[in-house]
Parts: C-alpha cells; sequence; structure tokens
C-alpha cells in the first residue's frame, strides 16, 4: 500500500482497540521469566559451546604478537578467533571501526579474540591466558583538545543558513551568546549485548538482541561474505538497546565466527564492563549558540554550532536539528563540526541528535527570556512558528507546542514560580521549577507484515518488527484486531524473526507508526480477500464483534476460513507527505527540583510532560516509554557521564557501579498528559513517534529549574554537585 494522501476515515478510528490502554500481551512472558533473551536459547540446540571476548588494551595501534598457546591448552578450550585465522572478512556499511581487530587496532576494547569452551568459565580462564604485544601510536581522545582544529562543516552535513546571521546579530537589542557541553554517555541497556549463533551447513542462525532485524541480517551477512538468504535472525525479546542494538555489533560476529570455528553452535555475551568500550555510545558534544531578539524578545538571530568527535569515518552527533525548527527567527545558522577522535565508535543512542541538542538550546532559551525579562514559557510562545523556519512555504503537519506549554503551565501550577532564582526554601532544600520545549522529528519508514486468518477465527501477525521493551507486541495485536474487528485476545503477534516481512524495525522512534501502518495495510488486504471469499462487497464490509456485514449480511469471520488459513502479506510504503510537510511531535516539559542548600544534591520532586506525538496507539504503554524517557533525562542532567581517560584514550568508569543512572524511584512524582494530536498526514494510523520525546528536553528543564532553586546556572553536563557547592547561595 502507498500512502501518499492524507489519511481519510478508516476502520481504525473507530478506536475500539486502537488507542486504548491495554496491558502488554507480552506482559506475563516477561514477569514470569519465559520470554526468552539472547542468551537463553541453548537448549534451542544441542552442545553449545561458550565464547568468551578479550579487547585490546591499547587504543590505537597494531598487534605485534600474539600467543595463544597457554589459552588453547587451558581445560576445555575447543577453539581460539582471532583475525589472523578468522578468514576473510568484509565489513558492513553501518559501522566505522571493524567488529573484530587486528593487527590494526582502531579503538581500546575493540575485539581482538574469542576464546570458545565447553563452559563460560573455562573460555573466560584462558581468554587471561592469552598474552598479547602492542605497538602503540599517539591519538587524540579530547574533544575540547581537537576543537580549535575544526572549523568548517563536514562534506556531506553542510551548514543551513537562512538570511544574514551575523548582521542581524550584530543589530539584536538583546543578546545570548554561551557555550554548553554534554559528556560521552553510554546506553546501559538493562540486557547486555548477546548471540548465539549455529551453522547447517553454509547456513547460520543467528539467536541475539538486536533492534532491526533486516540491518543485522544484511550486515552480518557482508561480514561473513555470505548471501543474506543463508543468514536467519532471531530476536524476539530484547532488554532495551536505546540505539546501543540498532546496528551488528561484535558479540553477533564473533558467535557466528565462533561457531564456524568450534563445528558447535557457540553463545556470546559481551560482559558489561566491556560493553561501554567494545560497542557505541553517544559522543560528547561542545555547542557555541548565539540568539539575538528585539527588545520585545522576538528571535531576530539565531545560531547553533555544534562540535563532536568520532573515528575516522564516523558521524557528527546531529545536535542542531532541532534548532532548524523549533523557533522563529528570519537569520539563521546552524552547523555541525566533526572532530577526527580515537575513541571507540559514536553512534545513535537514546534521540540522537535532539537529546543533545536540546540540552544546550533550552537553557540557553532560559538565558535569552530571562534577559529579556520575559517568563521562559511566554518567551517560547512568542517565538513559535507554524511553518519550517528555513523554508516558510512548507508547513509542520500538526504543531502544537504553544497548547503543550499552556496546558503544562496550567497543570503545573507554573504561576507559582518566583521568576528570580533562589527565593524559594522548603526546610534544607532550595526549590525552583524549569521548563524547556520537547522537540523530535517524525520520520517514516516502510513496513510490512503478514496476516494469517486461523480456521478458528484468531488472528497470527508476523513481521520482523522488535520490541525492544517498547510496546510493539501490543499495539501490532491491536492494530489487527481493530481492523478485523476481534478483540484482542484473539490475536497471536509473532516479531523479531528474519523470515517475517521487513518492517520498518525500532530505532529512532519510527517503530510504532511505520509498523503498525504495515499491519494496517496487511490487514486491509485481508479484509478485501475475505469479503470476497464470502461474496460480499470489500467497500461496504464491515468488520466488528467477529462478523462481516454488508449488504444485508452478516457472516461470522470464521466462515471465511472455513476451507483452511487465509494469509496474506502487505507493506506500507510512503510517498513524499514527509518532504510536502515537517512532521515533528512537540512537548513541554515542566520540572521541579529541590537542592541541598549546604550538600548541592540535586532531587526531582516533580515532573509533568504535555506531549504532542500523533494518534496515541495504546496510552498506557505510551506513558511507560515517556515515564522512561523521562528519567533517561533525569540521567543526563544530572548523572550519566562516560569519563574520558585523555592519556589511555578510554572510557574509564565502564560499569553499572561507575555509570550512574538513576530510576523511577528516584523522582518523586512524574505525569504525563497526551494532548489529542491524530495526525493524518504521518500515516494511516494518524500515529507519530513518542517515545524519543520524551526524553527530549527533558534534562533543560531541570537545568533551568536548577538555576531558579540555586541562582547558580550550570551550562557542562551532568550538573553534579561539584559545580554547585561552592556558589550556593550560603557558601559564597
Ligand atoms: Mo534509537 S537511538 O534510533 O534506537
Amino acid at each position: 500500500m502507498k500512502f501518499e494522501k492524507p489519511a481519510t476515515t478508516n476502520p481504525v478510528d473507530r478506536l475500539k482497540v486502537i488507542g486504548q490502554p491495554h496491558d502488554r500481551i507480552d506482559g506475563p512472558l516477561k514477569t514470569t521469566g519465559t520470554a526468552r533473551y539472547a542468551y537463553e536459547w541453548h537448549d534451542e540446540v544441542a552442545n553449545v559451546a561458550c565464547g568468551y571476548a578479550i579487547g585490546s588494551a591499547i587504543p590505537k595501534g597494531r598487534i605485534a604478537s600474539m600467543d595463544l598457546a597457554a589459552a588453547q591448552r587451558s581445560p576445555g578450550v575447543i577453539t581460539i578467533v582471532t583475525a589472523e585465522n578468522a578468514g576473510k572478512l568484509g565489513k558492513g556499511e553501518m559501522n566505522t571501526a571493524h567488529l573484530l581487530g587486528g593487527p590494526e587496532i582502531e579503538h581500546y576494547h575493540q575485539a581482538i579474540a574469542l576464546v570458545v569452551a565447553d563452559t563460560f568459565e573455562q573460555a573466560r580462564a584462558a581468554a587471561h591466558l592469552i598474552e598479547v604485544e602492542y605497538e602503540r601510536q599517539d591519538g587524540n581522545y579530547d574533544l575540547a583538545t581537537a576543537k580549535p582544529g575544526v572549523n568548517g562543516a563536514p562534506e556531506d552535513t553542510p551548514d543551513t543558513v537562512t538570511g544574514d546571521f551575523a548582521s542581524a546579530w550584530a543589530s539584536s537589542a538583546v543578546q545570548h551568546e554561551a557555550t554548553y557541553t554534554t559528556p560521552d554517555q553510554s546506553h546501559t541497556a538493562m540486557e547486555p549485548h548477546a548471540s548465539m549463533a549455529a551453522w547447517d551447513g553454509d547456513r547460520v542462525t543467528l539467536w541475539t538482541s538486536n533492534q532491526m532485524i533486516a540491518w543485522c541480517r544484511k550486515e552480518l551477512a557482508a561480514t561473513l561474505g555470505i548471501d543474506k538468504e543463508k543468514v536467519r535472525i532471531y530476536s524476539p525479546f530484547i532488554g532495551g538497546g536505546f540505539g546501543s542494538k540498532l546496528f551488528l555489533r561484535s558479540d553477533a560476529l564473533l558467535a557466528a565466527l565462533g561457531a564456524r570455528a568450534a563445528k558447535r553452535p557457540v553463545k556470546v555475551m559481551l560482559t558489561r564492563p566491556f560493553i561501554a568500550n567494545n560497542t557505541t555510545h553517544r559522543p560528547a558534544t561542545i555547542q557555541h549558540i548565539r540568539i539575538g531578539t528585539d527588545e520585545t524578545g522576538q528571535i531576530a538571530a539565531i545560531a547553533h554550532e555544534s562540535w563532536s568527535g568520532n573515528l575516522p569515518g564516523g558521524t557528527p552527533e546531529t545536535a542542531v536539528e532541532q534548532t532548524n525548527y523549533l523557533y522563529a527567527g528570519a537569520n539563521r545558522l546552524t552547523g555541525l563540526r566533526l572532530a577526527q577522535l580515537d575513541l571507540p565508535e559514536g553512534n545513535a543512542m537514546r534521540a540522537p541528535g535532539e537529546a543533545a541538542g536540546l540540552l544546550a538550546l533550552e537553557i540557553a532559551v532560559d538565558e535569552i527570556a530571562e534577559k529579556v525579562g520575559i517568563d521562559p514559557v511566554e518567551f517560547r510562545i512568542l517565538n513559535d512558528t507554524q511553518v519550517d523556519p528555513n523554508n516558510p512555504q512548507r508547513f509542520f503537519s500538526r504543531r502544537q507546542l504553544v497548547a503543550c506549554l499552556r496546558q503544562g503551565a496550567a497543570r503545573f501550577e507554573w504561576s507559582r514560580r518566583v521568576a528570580q532564582p533562589a527565593q524559594v526554601r522548603d526546610g534544607r532544600w532550595l526549590v525552583g521549577m524549569g521548563v524547556a520545549a520537547g522537540f523530535r522529528n517524525n520520520q517514516v519508514s516502510p513496513s510490512g507484515a503478514r496476516v494469517h486468518l486461523e480456521t478458528d477465527g484468531t488472528l497470527t501477525v508476523e513481521t520482523d518488527m522488535t520490541d525492544i521493551g517498547t510496546g510493539s507486541y501490543t499495539i501490532i495485536g491491536q492494530t489487527a484486531a481493530e481492523m478485523l474487528g476481534v478483540p484482542l485476545d484473539k490475536v497471536v503477534v509473532r516479531l523479531g524473526d528474519s523470515d517475517f516481512p521487513v518492517s520498518a524495525g525500532s530505532g529512532g522512534q519510527w517503530g510504532a507508526n511505520s509498523s503498525t501502518a504495515g499491519v494496517y495495510a496487511a490487514c486491509v488486504r485481508l479484509r478485501e480477500t475475505i469479503a470476497h471469499q464470502l461474496g460480499l462487497d470489500a467497500e461496504q464490509a464491515e468488520f466488528a464483534d467477529g462478523y462481516v456485514q454488508a449488504q444485508g449480511k452478516r457472516v461470522p469471520l470464521t466462515d471465511a476460513a472455513r476451507a483452511g488459513r487465509i494469509t496474506v502479506e502487505d507493506a506500507i510504503e510512503f510517498g513524499d507527505l514527509d518532504k510536502q510537510f515537517q512532521q515533528s511531535t512537540f512537548a513541554g516539559h515542566f520540572v521541579e527540583v529541590g537542592v541541598d542548600v549546604a550538600t548541592g544534591e540535586v532531587r526531582i520532586r516533580r515532573m509533568l510532560a504535555v506531549c504532542a506525538a500523533g494518534r496515541i496507539l495504546n496510552p498506557k504503554t505510551a506513558r511507560s516509554q515517556v515515564i522512561g524517557a523521562m528519567t533517561m533525562g533525569v540521567g543526563a542532567a544530572l548523572m550519566e557521564e562516560l569519563v574520558v581517560d585523555t592519556h589511555q584514550g578510554y572510557f574509564v568508569n565502564h560499569d553499572l557501579a561507575g555509570y550512574e543512572v538513576p530510576v523511577h524511584a528516584d523522582i518523586g512524582e512524574q505525569e504525563v498528559i497526551f494532548l489529542d494530536d491524530d495526525d493524518p498526514v504521518s500515516s494511516p494510523m494518524k500515529a507519530k513517534g513518542v517515545g524519543e520525546l520524551g526524553l527530549c528536553g527533558v534534562g533543560a528543564a531541570i537545568a533551568n529549574a536548577v538555576y531558579n532553586a540555586t541562582g547558580v546556572r550550570v551550562r557542562d553536563y551532568p550538573i553534579t554537585l561539584d559545580k554547585l557547592l561552592d556558589r550556593l547561595p550560603e557558601s559564597v
């Protein structure tokens, strides 16, 4: 099905199942421990061996020698895979560094060997007997040091320029200019990266944890140098991804290589301390922002430049994206600056681009609003735009930022905020409120599905879509149930298998809208097939309560499948509506903090997110997405930082003891409001992404609340207490 014109009324609009707060249909499997994760498939095949990966102890250089003899003699060892004996390996398009390094070393903890043994303990013990000699080369590990050498935009991401920023800035009545920094961050998914591989002749099956089945399949095939038809990927349950499992990673390749060499199925899990440096991370940024307004606070000039670093061939963190769309202003400049660093590969993490960019932009907006003397909610409303500021002919499909901010302000009792900082005390706590706008683009992506009407009248949906904890199973089931007029418990959803039609996958908050639109397309076809089978007019047929009704007849759905199951397949393909209209999602984030007057400890007292994110397919799973994302925003604001050893060239705090993340229980109160925001331009589902929106802007709202509480403006994340301590009102 091609989606080329805005959607009109369709069966999903009935909202009997869609839009209802159904519990997760996979919930019982998870709460009873019967949902199988990537490392738990060992009884599917016989004779599984365990692999243990070791990584480079240097960040850059080459392996001079590797002595495997002692490890090979170690009890239980079956084989040891290295770049030297693995055979010729290709490289997929999506990884910057090789997943199996050697002799060249591209980053610290790049995998250099996999020891395969009968047990995990044997493999681990043997791995520590491998002797490696390195020739170390100098590298660049510090973004701040590299920054002065980087001025132009990368060739493939030129600056976005509208009007004449320089002169508008120079003549602005009020100016704000500042530099903000965000640190490297680690995804820290609860489930570590893990894979099990089994070969059958020249075909390999991989049980893994991956957000994008089709990418994983293609990249593994390309790396192994085999046809992708010979690769089967299986990833039905995923214990969090956050972008770290968008791509093929070393666990998958090493499991496949280990199994091929051992001639046995092999499973590999990356240990927690290995993940931060072996896999990808969110790159640090240094962001320079200038905003100039007239006396009334209208933005006349806005510039946002962001520096980040990556390995040679890597991409920049796209932290200026939101600045292209969020506020009006005739004279604009945004640009990305990319330094070459020799740290591990930077890549997508939890709303890449906007999440990091809004951390900076939304403090800057708080600062200029204060300079102008306008309330920060009002300043944002004053500078709202309904058109793409860089292309005023182009409208947003729907944009309710103003409503998000107004409703949020009312609900949060924003009027109680005291504009002058450090005025409110509650016992030992300095109390403050902060606001930020949330923005995240809505991307659409082709997505396919197969639907069976079984002979007992139940439906089975199959798509290679993944559920990374987001609720995909449930909303896909709801879509099919709605379309065919059956209750949700009559639908079986099967996901995460490369034998199923290729879907949008889970990433960039495009999964929910695109994958359910693919299921919608397949269900439209199934309705046609069923109507035809029953001799009814498909155009007029109504599917409700297990019956098909048309032309005065009412026939049980099961009658259609009497002669055998009916199977159809289709995909949604998107035309250029996303080019005709700017499709984005919006939020108002409101936070109240308490800051300990003596220690600088920051506590989140209340949080509110008001979201305009298209039709909400399931308010319960969507709310869970948003409160999880808000919690990540607390992490970004207050805790999360991969600390770089700029001499040794690696992330030091690479485990859960040193890399801190908040949990739900750290936060006093979280509330989420969804505005009615059905968007016929986004898809037949009229939905959009919501998960990442929940994170975008939160950290800045916290920073602004900390400022309001204390009068201390911190522009370098995370806002740890050392950055507050000697500037708190009672310490100065
Ligand atoms: Mo997301 S960072 O595209 O999984």
